[in-house]
Parts: C-alpha cells; sequence; structure tokens
C-alpha cells in the first residue's frame, strides 16, 4: 500500500508534521506512507494551469498514483491552514481532473488547544465530500494539548495516542 501523506503546516517543528512521522514509523506491514512537502506549491491561479506548475502536477501524479491518502491538519482560526487549502485546490484542477476522486483519505490532526482540531475537520470534511473523496468517518482523530504528546525531538511519546494512531491506520488499511 502506497500512501501519500500531506501535512497542513510548514513549521519546522510542527506537530502535525511530527504526527505524520509517526504514522510512518507505526505504519502496518505493506504500509508505505511518503510525506508530499507542500511548502514549494505556489499559491493558487487560475491563469497558471495553462502551463501547470511542476511541483502542483507532483502533487496530483503522487495522490493519484497513491492507494490512499493521509491528511494531517492544523486548526487556525477554527478552520484549516492556508496552505492546506492551496495544496488542495491545486490537486483538483484542472476542472474535470480532480486527482482526488474516488481516493480514501484518513483526517489526522492537533493541536495545542482543548479541541484537536475538530472544527478544522469538519471544514475539512465538507471540501473534501465535494471532490468525491471517501473520507473515514471513524476513528475521529483529534489530537489535543500537542505539547505535552511529543518530547522535544518531535517524537511521538504519548502511549494513549500512539495505540490510537495504529487504530486509525488499520482502518485505513480495510477501508482502501
Ligand atoms: C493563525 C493561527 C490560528 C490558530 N487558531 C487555532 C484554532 O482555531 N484552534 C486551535 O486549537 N489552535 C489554533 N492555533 C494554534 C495551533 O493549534 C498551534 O499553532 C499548532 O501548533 C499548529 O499546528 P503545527 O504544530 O502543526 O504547526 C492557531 C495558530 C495560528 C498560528
Amino acid at each position: 500500500m502506497n500512501i501519500v501523506a500531506i501535512s497542513g503546516s510548514l513549521r519546522k517543528d510542527s506537530y502535525n508534521t511530527s504526527l505524520l512521522r509517526a504514522t510512518q514509523k507505526y505504519a502496518p506491514n505493506g504500509m508505505d506512507i511518503s510525506i508530499f512537502d507542500i511548502s514549494t506549491l505556489p499559491l493558487y491561479n487560475q491563469d497558471a494551469e495553462t502551463e501547470f506548475p511542476k511541483r502542483a502536477q507532483e502533487l496530483k501524479d503522487a495522490i493519484e498514483s497513491s492507494d490512499g491518502v493521509i491528511i494531517a491538519t492544523p486548526e487556525f482560526n477554527r478552520s484549516i491552514s492556508g496552505v492546506l487549502k492551496n495544496a488542495i485546490d491545486w490537486s483538483s484542477r484542472p476542472w474535470n481532473k480532480n486527482s482526488f476522486i474516488g481516493k480514501t483519505v484518513l483526517l489526522l490532526g492537533a493541536s495545542v488547544g482543548q479541541y484537536g482540531t475538530s472544527m478544522a475537520q469538519q471544514h475539512l470534511k465538507t471540501i473534501l465530500l465535494f471532490l468525491d473523496v471517501h473520507v473515514i468517518g471513524q476513528p475521529e482523530f483529534y489530537l489535543s494539548n500537542a505539547g505535552k504528546k511529543f518530547d522535544e525531538n518531535g517524537e511521538l511519546t504519548d502511549e494513549e495516542t500512539i495505540k490510537f494512531l495504529k487504530q486509525a491506520l488499520e482502518t485505513l488499511v480495510k477501508r482502501m
């Protein structure tokens, strides 16, 4: 199983990116997870579709050739980050060439707040449903108080979260 993983945070010490690294560490047998860096995508501009940007095409190719997608989203002002929306917008274009169509997507999210990206993920589900994505509804993975769940090297150390993450990855296997 070839999985492409996208972090909605560009921050060097991002908890969401660290969470994706934990998915690589705890991936079930046969699951290969590669993190696609969205920081070098240009800002979406419909004029640029005539000469589709290389990096945006690489993202589309990575999604299309994958068996499934994992998105780890931060919550910014009760929604998803602009950079994540930008990546999704590129992936959905040109019209009728939506790379996400029919893909199974596991949503994860880490936040320093108490509600663990639940609002951001709700928005994200709305966007992904429009793109005909099979969003996994259960388990809902909302990692709250993220500052207490990772060590100083960005390693996920919270045992309960590790266990839950493994369950979420097993669900992804079953739904693909
Ligand atoms: C612009 C901005 C808006 C934020 N809004 C929220 C929010 O609505 N809810 C929340 O739980 N945390 C919010 N936060 C805090 C984030 O949870 C925190 O910065 C987190 O570390 C972001 O994820 P990352 O570690 O992957 O970068 C916000 C942070 C920023 C920079």
